[in-house]
């Protein structure tokens, strides 16, 4: 094998010289440690290394040796479930064999060598496949199907082919290629992580990753295939919201990179997520899940390859026709990472210090999100949601990351920490954030929904940009001086706050609302809204009007079970009674009112 001697260690960036034809991305290993790293710069006969693990003790004359090849991934059964640091290896397995602390320079493979997977094939000998079609399945846990697919640079006819327990290193097929040539075919696949792979087509993203996150799902959808991004200050809620859509949302595979800072952050994501339940199967969400662990003890070089780690993984379940929802908490660290690198690489810096190519490093990550057709003679739909949270400083989202991320996605949740202050959550502030699907998502909804549910939202929004104009005018000359109709204005937005857009993560019953029942929360808010605007231009008194205790049956209409949902039409009914009830109201009565 060949190698290179260092010349220079600076932290997580090591210099080498007398590699023979290094490549950029090349993995290597550092030291006598055999530490992994990856060359990031090439300049004369100089390589720059980005070295994933601590580079405390290693110095100049010790060897680099060269892998040849990129830092890649392995693919196949044993992904789900698993829990992996940035350079996929396995966290729980080296536990087992090491302890806490993971030695320096630990190879372990990322899928288990020894376990057999019960592989059913789906095509038979003579049948020609050609890459990314899918020769068999796995059960790989209960709720995930794993399909075994051609890997590249792999075609031809099967020769043989046969329902077996195998482990991912036995063929489990053997394929002639038109040379004549047979090759084994095994489980096991493997992919480099800067390089997205391949698709036939892209395809509009067109139907919503129903989150059951009502502020979400109403106002600021994410589209199947869409990217998103939840910047917010400390504690405003960026987490929860990452475990609610991980947990709730229709995506069939759940790809979750944890980039933590703090000591603590990575052991809450190491403790917590493998409790979380997963409220379809009742089963732990971790049997539909792979977790990509950024431990505390790693450098800060390995949260980059975490995210491209994790993108690729997720982009392989999408080959299989999966819908598949990566979130990444937070993309902040990966972002402080590049500057770390790129201030030892002495390069020009850009905003804040951050290295000039942020922007493009961070919108090579979002573009790895999409619908697609993928490879293979008979294409298989399958979709990579992508969803970042960015925590910027003092929850200034005129920083760089915001910045750069916003121009790379086109899902806004803003969280304010006002809202968050006040207990309103999910803190994601309606005035600040946007969705860019929301129009080729009408389609779906109108289907879906019946055009009711736009209708609907058009209003609610309308209804809380008004309620914002209004409370700078009553800022300037108090609530009095405000019509009636303007009254009403603030009433309804504050119930379609309260009684709609606050969702408590951890409320049963409230968790997740379905769109079928957000319709119907949303439908009753605004028929209060219109009967009450009606009532007071016919002239009931406003007080009576906000007295109404039908409001507090549309207040308490978050509780209704999913299963009953007759009994909005109950709630209709009475609202429209109580309607009736105040227009019957004789002029005594209104006077009364008015004094
Ligand atoms: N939807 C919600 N329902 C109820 N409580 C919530 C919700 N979202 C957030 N919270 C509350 O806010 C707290 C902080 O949330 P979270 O840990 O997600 O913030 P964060 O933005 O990830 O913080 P950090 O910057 O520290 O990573 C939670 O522990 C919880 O008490
Ligand atoms: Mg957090």
């Amino acid at each position: 094998m060949t190698h290179g001697e260092i010349v220079k260690v600076a932290g997580p960036l090591v210099v080498a010289k007398d590699l023979t034809n290094p490549q950029m991305y090349e993995l290597v290993r550092v030291g006598d440690a055999k530490l992994f790293g990856e060359i990031i710069e090439l300049r004369g006969e100089m390589a720059s290394i980005q070295v994933y693990e601590e580079t405390s003790g290693v110095g100049p004359g010790e060897p680099v040796v060269q892998t040849g090849s990129l830092l890649t991934v392995e693919l196949g059964p044993g992904l789900i479930t698993s829990i992996y640091d940035g350079i996929q290896r396995p966290l729980d397995a080296i536990r087992a064999q090491y302890g806490d602390f993971i030695p320096r320079g630990v190879a372990l493979p990322a899928l288990p060598r020894d376990r057999k997977w019960h592989f059913v094939p789906c095509v038979k000998a003579d049948d020609v496949v050609v890459e990314g079609d899918i020769i068999g399945s796995v059960q790989e846990t209960r709720a995930v199907l794993h399909q075994i697919m051609v890997p590249k640079g792999l075609a031809g006819r099967i020769v043989s082919i046969a329902e077996n327990d195998f482990t991912v290193e036995e063929p489990v097929a053997v394929l002639r290629a038109e040379s004549g040539e047979e090759q084994p075919m095994t489980m096991i696949q493997r992919w480099p992580v800067r390089n997205g792979r391949p698709y036939t087509q892209r395809m509009a993203p067109d139907t919503p990753l129903v989150t059951g996150q009502r502020v979400i799902d109403a106002l600021f959808p994410v589209a199947k295939g869409g990217t998103a991004c939840v910047p917010g200050p400390f504690g405003s809620g960026k987490t929860v919201i990452q475990h609610q859509l991980a947990k709730w949302a229709n995506a069939d595979i759940i790809v979750y990179v944890g980039c933590g800072e703090r000591g603590n952050e990575m052991t809450d994501v190491l403790q917590e997520f493998p409790q979380l339940k997963d409220p379809k199967t009742g089963e732990v969400l971790m049997n539909r899940t792979v977790l990509i662990a950024n431990t505390s003890n790693m450098p800060v070089a390995a949260r980059e390859a975490s995210v491209f780690t994790g993108i690729t993984i997720a982009e392989y379940f999408r080959d299989m026709g999966y819908s598949v929802a990566l979130m990444a908490d937070s993309t902040s660290r990966w972002a402080e990472a590049m500057r770390e690198i790129s201030g030892r690489l002495e390069e020009m810096p850009g905003e804040e210090g951050y290295p000039a190519y942020l922007a493009s490093r961070v919108a090579a990550f979002y573009e790895r999100a999409g619908r697609s057709l993928s490879l293979g003679s008979q294409p298989r739909e399958g979709s990579l949601s992508v969803i970042g949270a960015v925590s910027p400083p003092g929850g200034d989202l005129s920083e760089p990351v915001v910045q750069a991320t916003l121009r790379a996605v086109k899902v806004f949740w803003a969280l304010d920490s006002r809202l968050a202050y006040a207990r309103h959550f999910p803190a994601i502030d309606w005035l600040q954030s946007y969705s860019l699907y929301s129009n080729l998502l009408e389609r779906f909804y109108d289907k879906e929904l019946g055009d009711r549910w736009s209708q609907d939202i058009r209003e609610v929004r309308a209804l809380l940009q008004k309620e914002a104009e209004l409370q700078e005018l009553v800022r300037l000359v108090g609530v009095d001086a405000l019509s009636v109709l303007d009254r009403l204005v603030l009433e309804s937005a504050k119930s379609i706050r309260e009684d709609f857009l606050q969702q408590g993560a951890f409320t049963e019953g409230d968790s997740y609302t379905s769109l079928r029942k957000q319709l119907r929360m949303l439908d009753v808010i605004m028929l209060w809204s219109h009967l009450a605007g009606k009532a007071a231009s016919g002239g009931v008194p406003l007080g009576a009007v906000l007295a109404m205790p039908v409001r507090i049956e549309i207040a308490r209409s978050k509780s209704i079970p999913e299963t009953n949902l007759a009994a909005f039409d109950t709630l209709e009914n009475s609202i429209k009674k109580g309607f009736e009830a105040l227009s019957e109201m004789d002029t005594t009565a209104r006077e009364e009112y008015h004094e």
